[in-house]
């Protein structure tokens, strides 16, 4: 019997969209298992680009002529299809250059809110762009940092965290996927006890908004980061989702042009948001090009992705686990579709190498998780990680590529 996702998924023509996939790139057929660091780009992205360059090039805002207000006008309807597409309201959706820039507009602006001695919670499991931007405004202002930790799983001890809370603490920033391991933190929970105490709560969903719906206003979260490039959109662009009432609040992260209404050289006066939060020229194309993105995924339907690709995860997961010698790092029982693994002693490097001979591109690594590595005792993992256009056939080549690895290196 064919599952919904099966029925639902034209698999040939989603591989289509995308021009890498499935095609001898200098020769070579690469079959591509690493999402979780950057996905392929659909040719309506592509071409969405290439039609602003060709068609409509102009800067924003600022201009009273037609190309300009044909770039403005693309430009916010970006903005719109992204609040839409996380429940946000548009006022609300700020571009930045990437998950990690967003991150870094809350840790330099937010924290001006705060007095040394306050407290800020991060997990174990958190990508470095969720710990060392933190850590330089703990410098600044003498805050403190104070971690959730970790059971070997990969998942999150809730209670220990429940523990942590106190007056002193003035955010919570945690991941809402983990990009090493795959876990899917129990956001609501960790989001319920922190407001319980008026605590805010960042999420990092640089791995979840191209896997799960993500609802800012059901999720009830203060701040909401993301990257283009991890959802099928252009690099160099992403989005800070933040409630109006703290925005408001917030002093700005940048200056120069278009964050002002009024500028003279004893007094600035700030824009309304989003614009606040803009300070300069901003990358047009990228913006329009998300919006496709956007376009592109909500066309063929989230929770279909999701049904799709946690039929890949449990494919996978079964798949591997019958290789000889395979440990998986990772076990969360609500996991995304990240398989991370060691195979016998081999280092995950080597093991990667090979991979690539054989044309599967795999991360190898620390993946920016470095104190995840060192609580686990390892030197890093090998990483596939999946999306959309990847098929059971490609997750079959990878195993045929570990036995080869294994009888080679082991
Ligand atoms: C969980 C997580 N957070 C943040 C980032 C940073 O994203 P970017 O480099 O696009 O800013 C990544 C990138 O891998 C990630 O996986």
């Amino acid at each position: 019997m064919e599952t919904m996702a099966t029925t639902a998924f034209d698999i040939t023509a989603i591989r289509k969209q995308f021009p890498i996939i499935g095609e001898a790139i200098g020769g070579k057929k690469i079959i591509y298992l690493d999402n979780a660091a950057t996905t392929q780009k659909p040719l309506t992205v592509i071409d969405a680009i290439t039609d602003y360059y060709k068609l409509y090039n102009a800067n924003v805002h600022r201009g009273v002529h037609y190309l300009s207000q044909v770039a403005t006008e693309a430009m916010e309807d970006a903005r719109q299809k992204i609040a839409t597409y996380i429940n946000a309201n548009k006022e609300e959706v700020i571009f930045t250059s990437g998950a990690t820039d967003s991150i870094n507009l809350v840790a330099s602006s937010l924290t001006q809110l705060f007095k040394a001695g306050d407290e800020i919670i991060i997990s174990s499991i958190e990508h470095h762009s969720n710990i060392v931007p933190w850590q330089l405004a703990c410098e600044r202002l003498n805050l403190k940092l104070r971690v959730i930790p970790m059971f070997e799983s990969g998942e999150l001890d809730i209670a220990a965290f429940e523990k942590m809370l106190n007056e002193r603490v003035k955010l919570v920033s945690v991941c809402y996927v983990s990009n090493s391991l795959g876990t899917i933190n129990p956001l609501e929970e960790i989001i319920q006890l922190a407001h319980a105490r008026n605590i805010p709560v960042m999420v990092d969903a640089a791995q979840a908004v191209q896997h799960i719906p993500v609802n800012v206003k059901e999720l009830d979260c203060d701040f909401l980061a993301f990257s283009g490039h991890k959802m099928y959109g252009p690099t160099g662009i992403g989005v800070l989702y933040g409630k109006k009432e703290w925005l408001q609040t917030m002093p700005p992260y940048r200056g120069g042009g278009e964050m002002i209404k009024t500028v003279t050289f004893e007094k600035t006066t700030y824009n309304d948001l989003p614009f606040k939060f803009e300070a300069g020229t901003p990358h047009v194309e990228g913006i329009i090009g998300l919006g496709f993105a956007v376009d592109y995924i909500n066309s063929i339907g989230l929770a279909n992705i999701m049904q799709y690709e946690h039929e890949l995860l449990e494919y996978g997961t079964q798949k591997l686990s019958e290789i000889d010698g395979i440990k998986f790092i990772g076990t969360a029982k609500n996991k995304s579709s990240v398989i991370s693994f060691l195979l016998k002693d081999i280092h995950p490097y080597d093991c990667g190498v090979i991979l690539d001979k054989l044309n599967i591109a795999v991360r190898t690594g620390h993946h920016c998780t470095q104190p995840i590595m060192d609580f686990l005792k390892i030197p890093g993992t090998v990483r596939a990680s999946f999306a959309l256009y990847n098929t059971k056939e490609e997750i079959d080549e990878l195993v045929k590529g570990l036995h080869k690895v294994s009888k080679m290196l082991a």
